[in-house]
């Protein structure tokens, strides 16, 4: 068995997570969080998005929080971005990546992003080619890549064709997300299979959702088939405001604590990520979902 030496965590809680707790976090609190993750050791931090405030006004003071970041120059704090308006709006408070997001899946294209899959693509271009002038890299989601909301399977075949349009369009790095948490290992290997048969698996994330409680069944399954880049939300935050039901992303917590029983480095201070996640937790005034977080809160309470 080959396990990657090294994983790359993406913290997308500041913007999966908080992009679907029902309450509004203020730019100062947004911050603090965002500074406590970037000194706790994680290289990127998915800070915002730029999108309608009519669809997430959760992310509407996106830009604010990037301009009041205290950057700390290794981090790379990076920003969803659906169109042009979201691109040009990101660059303009700095953002150091963008993500473009698409979908294997017809029905959550439009509940999403309002157009289909083949116009979404056409929407990315122009967002590909400012970004080169820019200098900037360009993740590259696919969602509903182990099933839908809507359209229950997906096949892989389809997963790897969109990853396959995202990586010739120039993203430098593709997230295959399990956007409302249904897959199992099983499907995890064949879809990554068929995925890793167009993009370079050094190009590949996964991006688990912890809905049926599979995320770090999931997880194991792709550092095995050897997927070195894991999305997590601190606390296990959020979820998807078009995927009803979905929970949060996989906990950052879990997944530093399966990473390092495993021996996998990360560089990330595990006690500092811990904080962070009570921090905001605190904030929401909720339990963090993990349970790695609630058993160590429980030892030093
Ligand atoms: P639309 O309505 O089709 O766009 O929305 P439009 O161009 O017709 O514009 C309509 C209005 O939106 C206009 O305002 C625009 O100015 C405004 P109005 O004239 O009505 O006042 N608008 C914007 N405002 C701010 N920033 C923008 C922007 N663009 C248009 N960038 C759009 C299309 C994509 C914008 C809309 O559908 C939207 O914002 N959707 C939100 C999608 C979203 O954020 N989803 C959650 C993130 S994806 C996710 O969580 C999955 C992921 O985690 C992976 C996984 O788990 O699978 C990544
Ligand atoms: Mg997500």
């Amino acid at each position: 068995m080959h396990l990657p030496k090294f994983v790359k965590i993406v913290e997308v809680g500041p913007r999966d997570g908080l992009q679907n707790e029902a309450q509004l976090i203020s730019v100062a609190d947004k911050v603090a969080l965002i500074e406590q993750l970037a000194d706790a050791g994680f290289a990127e931090i998915e800070s915002g998005s730029f999108v309608s405030p009519k669809w997430v006004p959760q992310m509407a003071n996106s830009g604010e929080v990037f301009e009041q970041i205290n950057r700390q120059a290794k981090v790379c704090y990076s920003a969803l971005t659906p169109n042009m308006q979201g691109f040009e709006a990101a660059v303009s408070v700095n953002a150091k990546q963008v993500a473009i997001f698409g979908a294997a899946s017809e029905s959550f294209s439009q509940k999403n992003i309002n157009c289909s899959i083949e116009e979404s693509l056409a929407r990315f271009k122009p967002i590909m080619a400012a970004a080169k002038k820019h200098n900037l890299p360009v993740r590259g989601y696919v969602s509903c890549v182990l099933g839908c909301p809507y359209e229950g399977d997906i096949s892989a075949e389809k997963v790897a064709e969109v990853a396959e349009q995202l990586l010739l369009m120039g993203c430098a790095e593709i997230s295959l997300g399990d956007t409302v948490g249904v897959g199992t290992p099983e499907k995890v290997t064949k879809m990554l299979t068929a995925v890793s048969k167009k993009v370079p698996l050094n190009k590949l994330a996964v991006h688990f959702h912890d809905t049926y409680g599979q995320a770090l069944a999931n997880i194991y399954a792709s550092l095995q088939f050897g997927v070195s880049t894991i999305d997590s939300a601190i606390a296990g935050l959020g979820g998807c405001p078009y995927a009803k039901g979905a929970s949060g992303n996989v906990a950052t917590e879990d997944v530093l604590y399966l990473l390092n029983g495993l021996n996998i480095q990360t560089n990330i201070n595990f006690n500092k990520a811990l904080t962070a996640g009570w921090f905001i937790s605190d904030l929401l005034g909720k339990k963090p979902v993990s349970k790695v977080s609630q058993a160590f809160r429980a030892q030093v309470q």
